[in-house]
This record gives structure tokens, C-alpha cells and sequence, in this order.
């Protein structure tokens, strides 16, 4: 058959096939991408295009002598070949005569959390890869606890390698019951445990004759067969992707329905805008369908125009969704850069942009054994419960009602990194019952009585980088100047409002914060605020700036090479931590990290104090 026809058969058959969707977890060396290849080999889905420069490639790079090595199919990448290891999630699509599958093949190795979280969470079903000489390890666990947390019901554990142990029956039970046992808190609705050689094909499609004490389904068979629930009693929801406007006559609104489903005719509401309309049709490819559920991508057009844009959410008109802005999250942290308590980061949610701050890591998780305990900072890989606040409400649905808007993640704004994801439990009571007072007097009629604008004045820079002498020439010149000023400074404050803190990360991050809503208060009140404080993370000061308008917030660098700050010492402390009498000095045991796009740079081992005041006013007339 030829390559197009193949194609062709297999969109025609498609529309007719379920879908079941799953994802393979385990780690490096359990065979898991050979167990891929070997099921995509075996539906007969590979272009024989393909398996001819297989056989080519197997010779080649193959670990499997003059044997087809499986692994080849999923390895795509070069780079991964060389690695030895699959470093990305791939999603491959196969159908058998009764499904259609769609498998996302992450990684196992320890800091590829990320990946797999990103294959998960679409997924109907996972396969847990165990090596039956190693039998269940952490990584078995790590990945069914995150698996679980994903909200994935349905479990196959495919004990690998059963050639390398000589089809050993009690070997497999035991591996079994550990399993079990360990899987007992997990919720998970169905595990099916299956005795397998992928190199071998043994129980992946046909029944294997070296382990007839195994006497149920083969791994296809099993998959082709289970019945995968989609819940029906959820409300119709479907956030918009696309407008999809060909001509003048037609109007559809594409995206995937997240939960629930939908027939010709229902009334719908449309958020924010709080519309109503009655489908009109639904339409899949060229289809007209009568109705579509949970996980369809589907089109619709409406019985009335209204203005729908991208990222708006069409739902049940009597099961609306609830808007709110802190919640109750389960996290998983995919970064190097620990997360905080008090840390602000750019959210997605659905479509929407939002910022996210980590109001409070309530528990963290053993992995291994399940319990939790309480602890201060989130760590690579580490899964945890926390309460987080948005920058503002957005319609949301707990995770186990629906993925899609029920989950995010969390990005640093500083590298784009992205660092974790969260899956929403609840929505915390009090950000419903807190509302904004609006104000008689606000921001203009006091800087009106000030005489000039509220403005806040960043100074970061080292210890003894000459922050507070600057501060306060600028301060005594704009005072002179009838300007109504205050000066916050790291010392100071210190002694005061942050008394109970200290050097730890943690503990600046609080520091900057709070600092941070006071100098916007004050801005607010129309005073021009000099802050003064190391704040020696970008990350908070650009939470800083993101509290103030546009052109209230100036960030000044007051940059001096720490040899000199070091020689400086006012206070003699460079030399104690030196000597090892402070912990998490900053410059010596604690980084600083530069600006990487002040509004100011004053190098002050070049320019003297009334030259930097200077400088600084020349900034702020601009
Ligand atoms: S910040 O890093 O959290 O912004 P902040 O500006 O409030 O620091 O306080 C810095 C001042 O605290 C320094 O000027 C110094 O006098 C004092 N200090 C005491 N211990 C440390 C430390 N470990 N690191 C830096 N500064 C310290």
C-alpha cells in the first residue's frame, strides 16, 4: 500500500475510533522507548518507507546488532541518540482496527519532571515501566505519585525485561504486590499488571509463550479494550482558541471541549462577557456532528452574533463556571531556582496572562513514602501543597472537574523560564469576601496637595556600595526643593517593620516585598520614596516595579566592584563574614545579581556623591 493511501485509510478510519491517550513513564533504562516502537511496529502503522531506513539507521547507531533496534523509531533526535537518553516529550499517533491512540513518550530521567507533567496531563491512562531486576524504585514512585496528582485514574504497570530474569514468575508477583502496596493512597481507579519483554515482543500484541503462567491480556489487547470514562455529569466548557471567520457568512469558534458535552441546540454562556446563545452547529473536519464531548476539537457556530474573542470560555448556561483569584494548589517545581513563600511569577492559566504569588508552602511531599512535612522552600522535582493569589479573578474549575481550567504554570519573568506547574484544589474563601474600597481621595488630589507626582527610587547595590549616602544627599536636595520626600532605608527598617527578619533567601524575599507595598503606599500618597536596600534578587525587583505605574517606579544601580566595597567596609562587616562570623553575605556568601536594565547606572568608585545626586535628578526630569 502506498504511503498517501495508507494516510488516507487512516484519517477515514480515525473519525470512527475512540481515542485513548496515555503517556510512558520509567526511568533511563527500563525500555521504554523500545516498548513504544515495538507498539508502533506492531499496529502496522509504520510507513514501510520508514522501516527501510530502520533497517539502515538500526546498522548504524542500533544497540541491537543487525536487529531492528525499536528504540530508533522514538529517539528521533540526534542529539538524543548521542545522549543516550529521550530528553523532550514526543507524541506518537497509532490506531489499531478498534482505537486510536495517542502516546507521549517523557523521559525518565530525575530532572525531566517537567516533561512528563507536560505529557501527563492530557493523558486517559499511564504505563509505569518497571526493569524486573530492579523491580519497584523511587522513580517508580516519583513517577506514580505525580502521575496521581495529574489527575490520571487508569494504570497499567508493564514489568519489563522478563527475558533478563528468565520469565520468573514469583519475581513478577512480588514486584507486583510491592506495587500495590506502595499504590494503596494514590486513588488510582484501575491497575493492571502485565508480565512483558518489549525487545522480545513478549505480551505486547500476541500471548507470550515463555510466560504461560500470565493468562490475561496482552498489553494491546488491554489498551484496546479498557473503558476510559469521560466524565458526562461535568457542565459543557470549552475556552476558545480560535475565530474562525472564512467569509462574511460564517462565524465558528473553535477550541477542545475540557469537560463536559454539548448537542445542537443547548444554550450556552459566554465568559466574561455573560452572553447567552443556542447552538447552532457543531462541526468536526467537514462534519456536521449532533453532539461532541470532552477532549473533541470541534467547531461551533451560534443562533445570534455576539462578540466572542480568543481565550473567551463558552459553558453550560446553568452550570457557570466561578471566578476567583487565590486557591489552593498542588505544586510540582521543575526548577533549579528554589520557589518561595512571597515569590511573584508570571502565570498561564488557560489562555489568560496573570501574575502568580506564592502566598504560603503549606506541606511538602515525600515522594517515597507519601507523607508530608512542612517545609519553607520548593526544590527541583519536589511536589507540595500551596496557597497562591492571582493579580486579579479569572473564571476557574478545580482540577479534577477539569484540567484545562484548573491548572497552570508559573514562569520566572526574568529567564522565561518555566518553573512549575500548579493543579488547583479549591478556591481559598477569602478572596471572595476581601473587595478594593474605593477611595473619595485618591492618588491625583494628593499629589495635587503634594505639589508633584508620588514616585519611588530604587537604589540596589552592594553593601557599601554607597546606597545610603546617596539616598541621602538626594533626599536632603529634594527636600530643600520643597518636595515632600521619605527615605526607607535596608538598616532601618530592618529594625522596625522587618525586625523579625533575616539573610536567608527566604527572608529577603519577604523583606523586598513588604518594603515594597509600603513604597507603594507612600507613592500612592503622593511622597517621592527613596528606597535604599540591597534587594539583591532581579526576580523582586521586578515584582517591585510591577506593583507601580509605568513611569512611577525608577530603578537606580549603585554599582561598585566589591573589591572596593570590601576595602570601603563602613561598618566593618565585609571583614567579619570574611572570617566567617555572618552567613549569607552578600558578595561573598549570598549573590547579588545584577540589574540587567536599570534606569540608572552611578558607578560610584568613578563618580563623587553630588555628581550621582546629580545624575539621578537628571533620570527623574526625563
Ligand atoms: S536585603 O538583601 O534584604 O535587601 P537590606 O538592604 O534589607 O538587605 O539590609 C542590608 C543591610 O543589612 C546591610 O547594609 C548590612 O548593614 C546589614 N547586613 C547584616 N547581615 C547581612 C548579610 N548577611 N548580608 C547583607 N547585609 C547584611
Amino acid at each position: 500500500m502506498s504511503k498517501e493511501k495508507k494516510i488516507d485509510l487512516y484519517l477515514e478510519n480515525q473519525s470512527k475510533l475512540s481515542l485513548l491517550r496515555f503517556i510512558t513513564c520509567g526511568s533511563v533504562d527500563d525500555g521504554k522507548s523500545t516498548l513504544i516502537g515495538r507498539m508502533l511496529y506492531e499496529s502496522q502503522m509504520i510507513f514501510d518507507d520508514q522501516i527501510a531506513s530502520l533497517k539502515k539507521e538500526s546498522n548504524l547507531h542500533g544497540t541491537q546488532g543487525k536487529e531492528i533496534d525499536f528504540a530508533l523509531l522514538v529517539d528521533g533526535l540526534s542529539a538524543e541518540r548521542e545522549q543516550g537518553i529521550t530528553i523532550d516529550v514526543a507524541y506518537r499517533f497509532f490506531s489499531s482496527s478498534k482505537r486510536k491512540f495517542i502516546v507521549a513518550d517523557t523521559p525518565g530521567h530525575e530532572q525531566y519532571t517537567r516533561n512528563m507533567t507536560t505529557g501527563a496531563s492530557t493523558a486517559d491512562l499511564a504505563i509505569i515501566l518497571v526493569d524486573a531486576r530492579h523491580g519497584v524504585v523511587t522513580q517508580t514512585k516519583r513517577h506514580s505519585f505525580i502521575v496521581s496528582l495529574l489527575g490520571i485514574k487508569n494504570i497499567v504497570v508493564a514489568i519489563n525485561k522478563m527475558d533478563l530474569i528468565g520469565y520468573d514468575k514469583n519475581a513478577f508477583i512480588k514486584i507486583s504486590e510491592e506495587y500495590k502496596k506502595f499504590s494503596k493512597k494514590l486513588n488510582f481507579e484501575t491497575i493492571k499488571i502485565i508480565p512483558i519483554s518489549a525487545l522480545n515482543g513478549d505480551n505486547i500484541y500476541q500471548k507470550s509463550s515463555k510466560i504461560k503462567w500470565y493468562k490475561s491480556s496482552t498489553l494491546f489487547h488491554y489498551l484496546e479494550n479498557i473503558n476510559i470514562e469521560k466524565d458526562k455529569k461535568a457542565g459543557f466548557v470549552m475556552p476558545v482558541q480560535w475565530v474562525n471567520r472564512p467569509n462574511l457568512n460564517f462565524r465558528g469558534y473553535s477550541g477542545t471541549i475540557s469537560s463536559g458535552n454539548v448537542k445542537k441546540g443547548n444554550e450556552i454562556l459566554v465568559l466574561p462577557s455573560n452572553k447567552k446563545a443556542k447552538i447552532k452547529d457543531i462541526i468536526l473536519y467537514k462534519e456536521n456532528l449532533k453532539k461532541a464531548s470532552k477532549g473533541n476539537s470541534i467547531t461551533i457556530t451560534l443562533d445570534r452574533e455576539i462578540d466572542i474573542s480568543r481565550g473567551d470560555i463558552i459553558c453550560d448556561s446553568k452550570k457557570v463556571i466561578d471566578c476567583a483569584d487565590q486557591f489552593n494548589v498542588n505544586m510540582i517545581w521543575m526548577s533549579n531556582n528554589p520557589g518561595l513563600n512571597g515569590r511573584t511569577y508570571i502565570g498561564k492559566i488557560n489562555t489568560q496572562k496573570i501574575s502568580i504569588k506564592i502566598l504560603e508552602i503549606k506541606k511538602i511531599y515525600d515522594v517515597n513514602t507519601l507523607e508530608n512535612y512542612s517545609g519553607k522552600e520548593l526544590l527541583l522535582n519536589s511536589v507540595s501543597e500551596c496557597a497562591i493569589a492571582f493579580n486579579k479573578a479569572v473564571p476557574f474549575k478545580n482540577y479534577t472537574e477539569d484540567k484545562q481550567l484548573g491548572s497552570m504554570i508559573l514562569i520566572d519573568p526574568i529567564t522565561n523560564e518555566t518553573v512549575g506547574c500548579a493543579m488547583i484544589n479549591f478556591a481559598l474563601r477569602r478572596s471572595k469576601n476581601i473587595h478594593i474600597q474605593n477611595l473619595i481621595i485618591n492618588k491625583k488630589l494628593r499629589e495635587k496637595l503634594s505639589g508633584h507626582k508620588g514616585l519611588a527610587i530604587w537604589l540596589t547595590g552592594i553593601s557599601g556600595s554607597g546606597k545610603s549616602t546617596i539616598a541621602n544627599a538626594l533626599e536632603k536636595d529634594l527636600y530643600s526643593k520643597g518636595n515632600r520626600t521619605y527615605l526607607l532605608d535596608g538598616d532601618n527598617i530592618r529594625h522596625g517593620l522587618n525586625k523579625d527578619l533575616g539573610f536567608t533567601d527566604k527572608d529577603r524575599v519577604e523583606n523586598i516585598r513588604r518594603v515594597a507595598e509600603v513604597a507603594k503606599l507612600m507613592v500612592d500618597a503622593g511622597i517621592i520614596v527613596i528606597v535604599s536596600f540591597i534587594s539583591p534578587f532581579r526576580i523582586e525587583r521586578q515584582m517591585a516595579r510591577s506593583l507601580f505605574e509605568k513611569n512611577d517606579f525608577k530603578e537606580i544601580y549603585i554599582s561598585t566592584p566589591l573589591k572596593v566595597a570590601e576595602k570601603r567596609d563602613p561598618k566593618g562587616l565585609y571583614k567579619k563574614a570574611r572570617a566567617g562570623k555572618i552567613p549569607n553575605f552578600t558578595g561573598i556568601s549570598s549573590p547579588y545579581e545584577e540589574p540587567l536594565d536599570p534606569d540608572l547606572i552611578i558607578e560610584t568608585d568613578k563618580i563623587n556623591v553630588n555628581k550621582a545626586v546629580q545624575k539621578i535628578l537628571e533620570t527623574l526630569n526625563h
